[in-house]
């Protein structure tokens, strides 16, 4: 999928694209499949949250080992569409993840993700410079009452700020000082919520500053994450690092795969 000159401007500009309606819903259903299967088991990359304990993020599905391996999100983490646009924008082809996860945000009691920039945790982990992006695949219709993404347009121009470590939810997240983000609000265009029917993609800078509110709808929020860093700017060592699932050390680079070999990674219904 090649990007046209306009997006690309785009992108530096607002720091984030969308892209409807790109994923197909019969992969759509595939994906899906693979977060029910995934649902119950108790993987190291699991955070849980609510009376269901539903999860709250699921880690590290793009590995072809460990709890949470998926091939169908491993398929689509190399296609042309995710890989493909994420190696444009970064301009570069050896690319890895640094992370990958699925948020579930239960109904009713999926919680929210205060305002962050990617890049002030990433940096922690030992990254040092902000040549990353996140690619985000919705797995359901997303709306601002089930707790969509909103982005601040242009925010990436900031540079990263400075991060403080929010506990109020189940996952622990560098966020950023109220004082600072109110300051910064003040002088920005206002947040854009990143709604869409199931299938719609997103991609964003890592220093854009983005959150999303509680889920207050009937219905769950799901939400796919591969978060790309080219692998020359793999972290340097850090002291007590953080676990494999969220700050990985596969930094081969990552080889394509087609846009079909999706649903060629669909478990096999057996007959009877
Ligand atoms: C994130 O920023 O990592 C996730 C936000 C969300 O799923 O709403
Ligand atoms: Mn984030």
């Amino acid at each position: 999928m090649q990007l046209t000159p306009e997006q690309i401007d785009a992108y530096r500009r607002d720091g984030f694209l969308v892209f409807p309606d790109l994923v197909a819903p019969a992969e759509v259903a595939v994906l899906r499949d693979e977060v029910e299967r995934l649902w119950d088991v108790e993987a190291e990359g699991t955070v849980r949250e609510g009376a269901r304990r539903a999860p709250k993020s699921m880690f590290r599905l793009h590995e072809a080992d460990g709890a949470n391996a998926s091939a169908p999100f491993r398929a689509l983490s190399r296609s042309p569409r995710v890989l493909g646009v994420a190696q444009q924008l970064l301009g570069a082809d050896d690319l890895y993840l640094h992370h990958s996860k699925v948020n579930v945000k239960a109904a009713i009691e999926g919680s929210v993700w205060p305002w962050h920039q990617d890049f002030g945790a990433w940096n922690l982990d030992g990254i040092e410079r902000p040549d990353m992006a996140t690619y985000m695949v919705m797995l359901d219709d997303a709306t601002e009452l089930s707790g969509c993404l909103y982005m601040l347009p242009g925010s990436h121009r900031w540079g990263r700020t400075e991060a403080y470590l929010d506990t109020s939810t189940a996952y622990r997240l560098w966020s950023v000082r109220h004082d600072e983000l109110i300051r910064r609000m003040r002088e920005s265009p206002p947040p854009v919520a990143v709604t869409g029917r199931a299938g719609t993609c997103a991609i964003f800078h890592c220093n854009l500053m983005h959150a999303s509110g509680h889920n207050l709808s009937m219905g769950d929020r799901w939400q796919a994450y591969f978060c790309f860093n080219t692998c020359a700017n793999r972290p340097v060592d850090v002291a007590n690092p953080r676990p494999d699932y969220v700050r990985s050390r596969n930094w081969a680079p990552m080889q394509p795969m087609p846009d079909a070999a999706v649903l060629a990674a669909a478990a096999p219904v057996l007959a009877d």
